[in-house]
């Protein structure tokens, strides 16, 4: 099995939902360590908890993004992770960083990629009127939201919707998509070669949920 670190900034629920997935036997990875740049992230406790071990990088006792990364990294390597998985970790990380992780860091970010990159996913899909939206698990690449796509769910928009609604109806599938896209890369079923997710293995059109 491969060890995978979850990187966290809060509540930490889709990092509950890969500790639970990769507690089962034969999933191919561990989740062997939770990282969080806040002291006070809810998910620390939840993670503790759970018998994960836990450490805190607090970018704010570091001059530099580049002091904060370095150290993380270090961390990183001093656990032996393998894979990064990235669950609502609010810091936009350096080219630096994010080359050294190339093809083994993912993040999950709640729209269906390209559309709504960035913040506030939610409200701007309501104000746009899509009918459908959703989550996308996605390679990180240096340019923000917008890495290679590993696997993404869709829900409707209901009428009477609010952001609280579809964030909910959305985390839901948060839930179950993450696994599934960690599991593919841990066993090598999507991997990123030239910039492009390639499936291979067992897939079956699995990547949309
Ligand atoms: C999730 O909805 C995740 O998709 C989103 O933050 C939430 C974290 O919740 N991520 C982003 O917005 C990344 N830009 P969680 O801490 O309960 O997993």
């Amino acid at each position: 099995t491969r060890r995978a670190a979850v990187l966290i900034s809060g509540r930490g629920s889709n990092m509950v939902s890969l500790i639970e997935a990769a507690s089962a036997s034969g999933f191919p990875a561990d989740i062997a360590l939770v990282l969080s740049n806040r002291s006070d992230a809810a998910g620390l406790q939840r993670a503790r908890a759970a018998g994960i071990a836990t450490a805190i990088v607090d970018h704010r006792s570091h001059p530099t993004r580049e002091s904060f990364e370095q150290a993380m990294d270090a961390v990183l390597v001093e656990h032996g992770i393998e894979f990064i998985c990235l669950a609502g970790f609010m810091r936009v990380l350096t080219d630096w960083f994010v080359e050294r992780w190339a093809g083994r860091m993912i993040n999950i970010h709640p729209s269906l990629l390209p559309l709504f990159r960035g913040t506030h996913t939610h409200r701007r899909a309501l104000e746009e009127g899509v009918l459908i939206h959703g989550c996308t698990v996605h390679f990180v690449v240096p340019e923000l939201d917008a890495g290679p796509i590993i696997a993404q769910a869709a829900v409707p928009v209901i009428p009477g919707d609010t952001e609280e609604s579809l964030a909910a109806r959305i985390l839901v599938q948060e839930h179950r998509l993450y696994p599934h896209a960690l599991r593919m890369i841990c066993d090598g079923s999507a991997r990123l070669e030239n910039g492009r997710v390639v499936f291979s293995g067992d897939w079956s059109g699995e990547g949309a949920l």
